[in-house]
């Protein structure tokens, strides 16, 4: 069965085809930054217009890619929520339009399901149950899975996402967007000895998450330091000594909540995924966490950690092979509890 993935929720037009049995078969991202960049964050009304632009040309690019025809295509998968709503009605009513128009099902993903599952797109891939972290822009989550659709939600942030959190910092430090990345390269020149920025919430039991002060936290360092240094260079260094703090304590406060989930959920296997699971030294300190408690971690490559149509594509392939499609309307969802899906 070939899968056309769909992936318009927030500032990327991602499309793929996955093909059951095969694998991916073509993937292409756009990225919108250039567009939201003079505004420092994604503006959802030009997000919405550039959607609109670049999907059928992107999907035509993807067939090609795959040496495939609008025949080959047996169901067709688009995200439909959470994420903002006129970005999502655009990848919707184009998924459910070429579904009706070339007779395939259709069905509508769960945006951080897709996330959730696109570890599985790998070669190695863990086997059921385990314990899965999400870390976006928009959600950070400690999830138990059990199979798909079986999801039980562990633990979440009270306030800002961990990527929000990246994101934010990096702006009040004068970076551009997105800002998250800008962050984590400046990051790598810091010294980690200079500053120790708090680790929210992980003195008491719980597996929820705040990280909102940590912006503060990075602000009042930086303003306070501004007093006393002096000197383009000696300020650069200052950004990157605060970067790398920021990025340690989110990195630590992470750590420590999925050792604790997997401790408490019994198993041993730990997926990251997201877009903050592209970040380095995350994937480096998760890695050698769970090998101490004698598991293992998977994420995805890179491309496949932040927003792109091969993650849809494959969930929608795990839910239209079940059975499940969406009938001849469609609707959206922007905001949308993964707890609610079915399993298949
Ligand atoms: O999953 P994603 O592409 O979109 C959402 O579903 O939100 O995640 C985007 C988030 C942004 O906040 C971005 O700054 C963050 O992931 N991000 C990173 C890195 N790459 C992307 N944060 C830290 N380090 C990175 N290398
Ligand atoms: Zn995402």
């Amino acid at each position: 069965m070939n899968v056309l993935g769909i992936e318009t929720s927030c500032d990327e037009t991602g499309i793929a085809v996955y093909a059951g049995g095969r694998g991916l078969l073509a993937h292409r991202v756009y990225s919108q930054t250039d567009i939201h960049l003079e505004y420092g964050g994604v503006v959802p009304e030009l997000a919405s217009r550039d959607h609109i632009r670049k999907t059928l040309p992107l999907i035509r690019g993807v067939l090609a890619e795959a040496a495939l025809g609008s025949s080959d295509i047996d169901g067709i998968a688009y995200t439909s929520g959470p994420g903002l709503v006129g970005a999502l009605l655009v990848g919707a009513a184009i998924g459910r339009t070429l579904a009706w128009a070339w007779g395939v099902p259709a069905v509508g993903v769960h945006h951080m399901e897709g996330h959730l599952l696109a570890p599985l797109l790998e070669r190695e891939v863990p086997e059921f149950p385990f314990v899965a972290l999400l870390v976006s822009g928009g959600h950070t989550q400690l999830v138990a899975v059990e199979g798909v659709g079986r999801y039980r939600l562990l633990g979440e942030s009270l306030d800002d996402a961990a990527g929000e959190a990246f994101d934010k910092t990096a702006k009040l430090m004068g970076l551009p967007y997105p800002g998250g990345p800008e962050l984590a390269k400046l990051a790598e020149k810091g010294d980690p000895g200079r500053f120790r920025f708090p680790r929210p919430m992980t003195d008491r039991p719980g597996l929820d998450f705040s990280f909102s002060g940590l912006k503060t936290f990075a602000l009042n360092t930086l303003n306070s330091e501004l007093k006393r240094v002096r000197g383009v260079e000696a300020v650069a260094r200052l950004k990157a000594d605060i970067a790398r703090a920021f990025e340690d304590a989110v990195v630590d406060t992470l750590v420590i909540k999925c050792r604790r989930a997997v401790r408490e959920s019994g198993s041993r296997r730990l997926i990251l995924a997201g877009g903050v699971s592209a970040n380095r030294r995350l994937r480096e300190r998760i890695s050698v966490a769970m090998e101490s408690e004698g598991g293992r971690a998977y994420y995805p490559r890179p491309e496949l950690c932040t927003d792109n149509g091969a993650m849809i594509a494959f969930a929608g392939w795990q839910r239209l092979k079940a059975g499940q499609s969406e009938p001849l309307k469609f609707g959206v969802r922007p905001r949308w509890p993964m707890e609610e899906l079915p399993g298949v």
